[in-house]
């Protein structure tokens, strides 16, 4: 019988559903992070790897006509490609790496097999297109931040787990300007929302400074440069602006085929693509190991 999707649940249901998750130890905490919400993971060279792939795509792209250090390319960027859209808090630089090339898509292949022969030793799927941010100090719109939400209330399933990789060295002051909120804080905020990460989200867009309680509640994120920070997909986060520094992260899900097997549900990304959460969908056709 064909899956029901997620999101054309009643809402009942759906919070049914969160609230049997929420009380449920993840594949994550089972096999990966002894309980944990979250754990760094050493990824070898791939940090230089990437970040020298980011250079290489800000000369093709012709946005920057030398290499100047990640950290500092706002000072050399046009003013609007530092603008955010209201929508998705996007800024223009970063719209600008939605397309890659032959080559950073092969460098991105050979790591995710790194991943699956030296971290992740068990059958996964992971997103097919890792999602490049620049996040660079100014700009308009930046009020956008801090906007909590994690990636379930956009439509993933609630077996993924998060991998967040710095492309930069952190700052003194904003870090990364990146805030992940532990799992059992997650679980408190989302009690007083009755389970409801529909609410929660729109509450987060609409009312502004729920956003500001929830910073003292959530960790700024001390990922070494040439680490990665894997963390429970059921976690709230938040980018924050940057003050003193320009930020580049890459950031990308993968889903153990023995929870994507287990999915009760399909599910489907909110945004314009509607993409589904699937292999040949959102993920490589074919899981790896
Ligand atoms: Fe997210």
């Amino acid at each position: 019988m064909e899956k029901k999707l997620f999101n054309d649940l009643p809402l009942e249901k759906k919070i049914e559903f969160t609230k049997k998750n929420y009380n449920s130890v993840s594949f994550f905490q089972n096999q990966i992070s002894k309980g944990k919400s979250n754990i760094e993971i050493d990824i070898s060279s791939y940090s230089d790897v990437f970040r020298k792939e980011i250079n290489r795509l800000l000369n093709k792209k012709k946005i920057l006509a030398k290499n100047i250090e990640l950290e500092k390319i706002h000072k050399f960027l046009k003013k609007s490609m530092k603008n955010y859209n209201l929508k998705h808090g996007v800024n223009g630089i970063s719209q600008m790496f939605y397309e890659t090339d032959e080559k950073f898509r092969s460098s991105y292949f050979s790591f995710v097999k790194f991943l699956s022969k030296n971290v992740f030793k068990f059958p996964f799927y992971i997103q097919e297109v890792p999602t490049i941010r620049i996040q660079c100090p100014g700009g308009k719109n930046r009020h956008f931040y801090p906007r909590y939400h994690n990636d379930i209330s956009l439509g993933h399933p609630f077996g993924e787990i998060n991998l967040w990789i710095p492309l930069t060295k952190k700052s003194k002051k904003e870090k990364h300007g990146f805030r992940l909120m532990s799992l059992s804080n997650t679980k408190k905020s989302l009690i007083k929302y009755g389970y409801n990460l529909d609410y929660l989200l729109s509450e987060c867009i609409n009312k502004r400074n729920i956003n500001f309680k929830f910073n003292p509640i959530s960790n700024k994120v001390n990922t070494q440069y040439g680490k990665m920070l894997a963390f429970d997909a059921r976690c709230l986060h938040s980018s924050e602006i940057m003050i003193s520094q320009t930020r580049a992260s890459i950031d990308v899900r993968i889903i153990p085929v023995k929870e994507f097997s287990k999915m009760k549900y399909k599910h489907q990304g909110l945004g314009k693509r509607k993409i589904l959460f699937e292999p040949g969908g959102c993920y490589f056709k074919n899981s790896f190991r």
